[in-house]
């Protein structure tokens, strides 16, 4: 027997995310934000499991993305929003398929109103510096918006939206108040919207002031923290993703043999190292050697040596650990295996890049 190699994703840790998530905010909704495959979990799966949680709206980076969805059987009674556009984007293909773009400036919203786009959001950059109309622009924009029910145009302004840079409170509360005065200048144009949104999981947890009519969700529904020092248990999150593989090979090394490309491991003593297969090409840094450890039968087991394209080195000393046996890399530490927190640590990144990198070809399924 051989243990399964790949991303196992629990569904109802979805679900029960979801609900924690939709509880705290209430009565903000949510936006569940499946984007980048849902952070490496698999999008059609994730949002499938957000809607029948209750979801009623799915947010997306762009519109190839939400397209995907529809295609998979999300159906037009769930909302999709999309924020992200190609300058060559021409809304009509979004327009067919109901999805929502949210644009950013005068040509976009022009666009949107070209193909008839029924509702659109307008994205309002109050500090991130990244997608959005900054300040400066907001007057050619809302012109633009305050113009549209007289022009007879069936495009309507839905929503209004920005995003948190997460530097700090005070800048969080900055950004808050800066989209404040985009609303008030719309008010003055006639445009009321019937959704704002600003908060990500961060504020959405942890800021009730900014949550706004809407909260749009990603790394807390995978039941992650969306902040360091903060872990999902304390926010009352389940991590749904379980990464494992198969002990591939066993290997013995004497003592001062090196492991792996460079030797940046020689052994210590005489033992065994487990060889499974997965590696850089599958998204796991080669940097992690030498600083994460693995679960083995309920045991904590180092990554030594270089991770290589397609598989690393776990020395497992003279543990009883036989080939086809399952190590897991992270999971819920709540069930002892290790947190994806400890690899993000190990090079210097956050939860986020570990899950969302992993290569579109590791297997996975959902459990
Ligand atoms: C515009 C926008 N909204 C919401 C999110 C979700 O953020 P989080 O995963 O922190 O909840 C993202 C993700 O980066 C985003 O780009």
């Amino acid at each position: 027997m051989s243990a399964f190699t790949g991303i196992t994703v629990d569904r109802e840790a979805l679900i029960a995310n979801y609900a924690t998530v939709a509880s705290v905010v209430a009565p903000a909704g949510v936006i569940a934000v499946v984007k980048a495959d849902a952070y490496g979990h698999g999008a059609l799966e994730c949002a499938q499991a957000f809607v029948d949680a209750g979801a009623e709206w799915l947010g997306v980076a762009d519109i190839d993305e939400a397209l995907a969805l529809r295609a998979g059987g999300i159906g037009d009674d769930v909302r999709i929003l999309a924020w992200l556009h190609a300058p060559d984007e021409d809304f009509r293909r979004a327009a067919a398929a109901d999805i929502t773009p949210a644009v950013s400036s005068v040509e976009q919203l022009a666009t949107a109103v070209d193909a008839e786009v029924p509702r659109v959001h307008l994205v309002v950059d109050t500090g991130l510096s990244r997608n959005g109309a900054v300040e400066s622009e907001w007057p050619e924009l809302f012109a633009l918006a305050g113009s549209l029910a007289a022009s007879g145009a069936r495009t309507r302004i839905e929503g209004v939206m920005s995003h948190l840079s997460n530097a700090s409170e005070p800048d969080d509360a900055a950004q808050g108040a800066a989209l404040e005065r985009a609303l008030a200048g719309l008010a003055t144009v006639g445009v009321v919207p019937d959704v704002v949104h600003l908060a990500a999981s961060a504020a959405a947890l942890s800021l009730p002031s900014l949550r706004h009519d809407l909260v749009r969700t990603g790394i807390a529904l995978y039941g992650l923290s969306p902040v360091p020092g903060r872990t999902s248990a304390e926010l009352g999150l389940r991590p749904a993703m379980t990464v494992t593989a198969s002990v591939l090979r066993l290997i013995p090394v004497r003592a001062g043999e090196g492991v792996s490309y460079g030797y940046t491991h020689r052994a210590e003593r005489d033992t065994t190292l487990a060889i499974v297969g997965l590696g850089y090409a599958d998204g796991f840094d080669r940097a992690f050697g030498n600083r994460v450890d693995v679960a083995i039968g309920g045991r904590r087991f180092p990554v030594v040596g270089r991770v290589a394209m397609n598989a690393m080195h776990i020395d497992v000393g003279d543990a009883p650990v036989a080939v086809g046996d399952e190590v897991v890399l992270w999971g819920d530490p709540a069930t002892g295996v290790p947190a994806v927190e400890e690899w993000a640590a190990a090079i210097g990144t956050i939860n986020y890049e570990i899950v969302a990198r992993l290569g579109r070809g590791v297997p996975r399924r959902m459990s």
